[in-house]
């Protein structure tokens, strides 16, 4: 496999330098979903041909997953930017490696696949962004209700079963990761399963196609009852993935912040309407035309009240970016996080730049202040990162973003896209490092 992006230890010598205070103006194309992309790789396991993948974005979780699946064997290569062709005929191990399961919670995604194909499974916990504590014990208790065996040893979760048995799996919360890994193993299983209280993310419905294209039986994905009828083999397909809908977006929310004028190209309009609808409550303009979105803004926004949820809830991938946007509202705003017990800890960060931001438990209240002003940061996490982006655009003077290699992992050439559009950034290396990293 090529390497096409640079490494997370080079990106972690990077910083994102901002000159705040240009409006964004122009047009951004939206790549292909990491969060479906990631889990489209990792069901590539259960195949048995090659899978040719377009539309992959060129994000650091991406670079991650092929490791991983070339770890266990497959071969992976590259077609220009944005194909990947994944031949996991030659896969001979069921036990990722540490160092990249550590790396990457979606890594528990190979958890499904490889436990539907080699009938066990030995790896230790998944690691990825500190946004509170992630269990798995969904994914594990409706993979036990399939009849496989789970296990603890010495820090490493075993799972067996010869051939997983379709049964009724009921989640107690409609996890993305668990609904998938499910979905997944489901496919090879002997009988119909049935997962209510599914997730209803428009990846899951990506998955559906992209198994379905594989030979699957599926049906459902998209509404919270999934119905998978196990079939005794894969087969091989092309699939392109579906748009990016939190890089979207997070453009939506720079150009408002900004108080620019954005179209966004390439998206599916339907799956940003929750967050289409509460820009639209602060006062931006939010336009679509078939598959492009406008979003205009002339004005600081007015305060409104945030809760993520769900899809087709607001999500929690855009409850940091959007509370970046509402520290400067006329008035005060409230984001609560229903998702994750640990999302906020971009607040102190945001504070540095003026902000007013306090924290009572699962909701943070923003007092809105009349301009944020530029500082030195630091990226806790990817989508924190985002935030940090959009408050920087939006300061008066200059702010400097370190731990860009939390951004890298989801954004795809983030200070280009935004140059582009007029904003002032650009990347400085401590090149003595970067070089030392390379190596
Ligand atoms: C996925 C996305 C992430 C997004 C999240 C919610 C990927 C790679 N990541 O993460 O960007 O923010 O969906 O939309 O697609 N939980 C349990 N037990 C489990 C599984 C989950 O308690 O076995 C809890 C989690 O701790 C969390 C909540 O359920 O509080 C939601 O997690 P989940 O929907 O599984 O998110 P991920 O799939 O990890």
């Amino acid at each position: 496999m090529s390497l096409y992006i640079k490494t997370r230890e080079v990106a972690a010598m990077e910083t994102l330098r901002i000159v705040g205070g240009r409006e964004l103006r122009g047009s951004i194309a939206t790549p292909g979903a990491k969060n479906s992309c990631l889990k489209l790789l990792a069901m590539s396991i259960m195949a048995s041909g090659k899978c040719v993948i377009s539309n992959v974005p060129r994000v650091t979780d991406v670079e991650t997953m092929c490791q991983l699946l070339e770890a266990l064997g497959a071969r992976v290569s590259f077609t220009g930017r944005t194909e990947v062709t994944v031949d996991p005929t030659t896969i001979a191990s069921a036990a990722p490696p540490d160092p990249l399961v550590r790396k990457m919670r979606a890594s528990v995604q190979v958890l499904g696949p490889l436990l539907a194909r080699f009938g066990e499974v030995k790896m230790p916990y998944p690691g990825g962004c500190a946004i509170g504590s992630r269990p798995i014990d969904l994914h594990l208790r409706g993979l036990s209700a399939m009849g496989a065996q789970v296990s603890e040893e010495h820090g490493y979760i075993m799972v067996r079963a010869s051939r997983l048995v379709g049964t009724d799996i009921h989640l107690d919360f409609p996890s993305v990761g668990a609904t998938e890994n499910l979905m997944a193993a489901a496919c090879l299983a002997s009988g119909t399963t049935i997962i209510r209280n599914a997730a209803r993310e428009p990846e899951i419905v990506d998955e559906q196609n992209f198994l379905t294209r594989l030979g699957a039986d599926i049906r459902g994905a998209g509404t919270d009852t999934i119905k998978i009828v196990g079939v005794s083999e894969l087969g091989s397909t092309n699939y392109s993935v579906m748009p990016d809908r939190i890089q979207a977006g997070t453009y939506m929310i720079a150009a408002a912040a900004t108080r620019g004028d954005v179209t966004i190209t390439g998206v599916v309009p339907e799956h940003l309407d929750a967050l289409a609808a509460k820009l639209a409550e602060t006062g931006v303009a939010v336009i679509y035309t078939e598959d492009c979105v406008r979003v205009a803004m002339g004005d600081r926004p007015g305060p409104i009240a945030v809760k993520s949820m769900p899809y087709p809830g607001f999500p929690t991938d855009l409850q940091a970016p959007i509370a970046a946007y509402l520290t400067v509202s006329r008035g005060t705003s409230t984001i609560t996080e229903n998702i994750f017990s640990n999302r906020f800890r971009y607040v102190d960060e945001l504070a540095r730049m003026g902000a007013h931001i306090g924290v009572d438990g699962r909701t943070a209240i923003i007092r809105g202040v009349n301009e944020l002003t530029g500082a030195r940061v630091v990226a806790p996490d990817l989508r924190a990162g985002a935030a940090l982006i959009i408050a920087g655009l939006m300061a008066r003077g200059e702010t400097t973003l370190d731990g860009m290699e939390h951004v890298y992992r989801g954004y795809d050439d983030i200070q280009g896209k935004l140059a582009a559009c007029g904003a002032e950034v650009e990347i400085v290396t401590d090149s003595a490092s970067a070089a030392v990293a390379e190596q």
